[in-house]
């Protein structure tokens, strides 16, 4: 149920998708991230829980390669990344939609939409709940839950492998947020790709996760892993009310409890 370190599954290919092996990240002298192995395998989701502060979105940006000045390698299909990788599409908080430009062209930046380049962000558009010609309208028009799906479609408009998401419905209402939920899972059903998702909400990772990795902060008199790693696994889609009931629920809140304390 529990193990000492964040390796492969059995479930996963050989070479992975994604190999993160981080052996230190500093920030000047303060290590955050220290002896962190992470696979991740197509179609797998993987949830990331952690006091706030433990470095889950500096574990995100690296996997990304928006940050290289750390110790250690990541690799898409076993080749070693040495900058952004073009494999991995990823999905803030908030939206981030450039607000001079209108939606269509936001999901496509910095290509415009035109022709065929058009036709895909209206399919994205559609895929991720809205309607083709909402690819006209100004980011300002739109609500919340409206301006993360498009952040979604964006995000799949390089038809990444990997979609890193770091907190990535925690500012839609709770409603909302379950149809986001309920939307990832569809698209990494239809296309397959891996998922990392940053949450603060168990409940959230136990809906979604194969795999919930809790991260414990680095440095200090840590005597356990800097990580431990949870296989809820089980068939999707699940019902709420059965994750809300799962044993897990405790021992993650226990979990994480122990962290914060
Ligand atoms: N550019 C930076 N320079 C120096 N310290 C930084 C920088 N970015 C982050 N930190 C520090 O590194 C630590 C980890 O930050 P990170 O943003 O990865 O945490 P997090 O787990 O995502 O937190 P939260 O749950 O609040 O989003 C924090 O203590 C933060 O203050
Ligand atoms: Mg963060």
């Amino acid at each position: 149920m529990m193990a000492a370190s964040l390796t492969s599954t059995a479930r996963e290919t050989y070479p992975p998708l994604v190999d993160i092996d981080i052996r230190q990240k500093r920030y000047g002298e303060r290590p955050i991230l220290d002896s962190l192995r992470l696979t991740l395998a197509p179609g797998e989701i993987v949830a990331l829980l952690g006091p706030s502060g433990c470095g889950k979105s500096t574990l995100l940006r690296i996997a990304a390669g928006l940050d290289r000045d750390y110790a250690g390698t990541v690799s898409y299909n076993g080749e070693v990344q040495r900058g952004p990788s073009p494999l991995a599409g990823v999905i803030f908080q908030e939206p981030r939609l450039l607000p001079w430009l209108r939606v269509g062209d936001n999901v496509c930046f910095p290509q415009r939409a035109r022709g065929d380049v058009l036709a895909r962000a209206q399919s994205l558009l559609e895929e991720v709940g809205l309607r083709p010609e909402d690819g006209a309208l100004w980011p300002k028009h739109l609500s919340g839950g409206m301006a993360q799906r498009v952040a979604i479609a964006r995000g799949l408009f390089t038809q990444p492998q990997l979609l890193l998401l770091d907190e990535p419905f925690s500012a839609v209402d709770a409603m909302t947020r379950m149809r986001l939920q309920d939307l990832l899972l569809a698209i990494v059903d239809a296309h397959r790709t891996a998922a990392l998702v940053v949450t603060h909400d168990i409940d959230e990772a136990l809906h979604l996760a194969d795999r919930i990795v809790l991260l414990e902060p680095a440095g200090g008199a840590r005597t356990r892993p800097a990580s431990r790693i949870f296989e809820v696994g089980g068939p999707r889609p699940r019902r709420r009310e059965d994750t809300a009931r799962s044993a897990w629920r405790r021992i993650l809140f226990e979990g994480l409890e122990t962290l914060v304390r």
